[in-house]
């Protein structure tokens, strides 16, 4: 009998037709996020889920699928799931690293560069049909070329993000960092290691990549952004809850740093009104990875950690981007 997996978001078709070629294969054909009774329901005897970065998955819910082994998702992030919980129980957990590293340093600099020199700002100004003339200092911004470019999390993204500024703009690099990287890596994207504070204080474009947990909630709040320069902008790539958005949006507001980009919020798909209201931040809808190419790569991954977790495939029962190895000896 082949095994039942739930996949909670609308994918790709041919996708889901590997999926199918191994297992019975629910899926949710819409964008819309299930509510947790809806999941708990839906969960009923399958033996694995695909997952998005969003659906919460924890203990209780556990506790109501007995049959589930393998959760798989699709992100590279994986706040949203409860791993110790899923270790305890024995179902495994894989997340979609690697994939998605280029294009999301990517969407990181082009925050950072459209933030810096005001490039949402210009064309609300000319959509709005306000030029009118040029004048010297028409919506003047800050150099991104030779600027110090600061790294808040020193993970393969936030390396992407240093060697683009690095090699491609002459930046100095520096980087705070739970661990410090190796040597030869520090030559290599010619970063700095330096205390958070440190950073804060000389970057001229402050970049997050820094994965959300309980430890780094409000890892810039209005303490931190005090420390920052005026003419500073700050970009944040990684999760919701990293920024305190109202500290941020009051910074923004009071100029106490000039400009912001930001791709993920607290409490997202809502948007703090404040942040809202003000000119100078960059906003866009948690789309880092969103290139037709990583966003295809991503779904193909979080399939093969599905299959392989189910004893599927080359990677049989042992899926390539498992988080939780240990839930093996807890099996259920
Ligand atoms: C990730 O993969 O974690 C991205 O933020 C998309 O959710």
């Amino acid at each position: 009998m082949k095994p039942s997996v739930l996949v909670t978001r609308r994918i790709f078709d041919d996708v889901v037709a590997r999926l199918r070629a191994s297992c019975d294969v629910e899926t949710n054909d819409t964008d819309d996020l299930w509510s947790p009774d809806e999941l708990r329901r839906r969960l009923q005897g399958k033996a694995g889920v695909f997952v998005t970065g969003t659906e919460r998955i924890d203990g209780a819910l556990l506790d109501t699928c007995p049959a589930l082994r393998a959760i798989c998702s699709m992100a590279v992030g994986y706040n949203n799931i409860d791993v110790p919980a899923c270790t305890a129980r024995g179902v495994l957990v894989s997340n979609a690293p690697d994939v998605l590293t280029e294009t999301t340093a990517d969407l990181g600099f082009a925050l950072m560069m459209a933030a810096a020199r005001r490039v949402s700002e210009g064309e609300r100004f000319l959509r709005r049909g306000e030029w009118t003339r040029w004048s010297v200092d028409l919506l003047v911004g800050s150099d991104v070329h030779g600027a110090t470019l600061g790294i808040l999390g020193m993970g393969r993204i936030g390396q992407a993000v240093a060697r683009r500024g690095a090699r491609g703009f002459d930046m100095p690099v520096v980087y705070h960092n739970r661990s410090r990287l190796d040597a030869a890596i520090e030559a290599e994207l010619g970063a700095r290691y330096v205390s958070k504070d440190e950073l804060l204080r000389t970057a001229d474009h402050v970049v997050i990549v820094v994965p959300y947990n309980a430890g780094s909630h409000h890892l810039v709040g209005a303490a931190e952004l005090a420390l920052m320069k005026r003419t500073a902008t700050l970009t944040n790539i990684a999760r919701g809850g990293l920024v305190d958005d109202a500290a941020l949006a009051a910074a923004l507001r009071e100029r106490r740093i000039a400009a912001a980009g930001l791709d993920v919020f607290e409490g997202e798909p809502e948007v703090h009104p404040d942040l809202l209201r003000v000119p100078n931040v960059v906003l866009t809808p948690h789309i880092a990875s969103a290139s037709t190419q990583t966003r295809r790569a991503m779904t193909q991954l979080a399939c093969d950690n599905l299959l392989a977790t189910l004893g599927f495939g080359r990677h049989a029962g042992k899926p390539p981007n498992v988080l939780n190895p240990d839930a093996l000896k807890n099996s259920r």
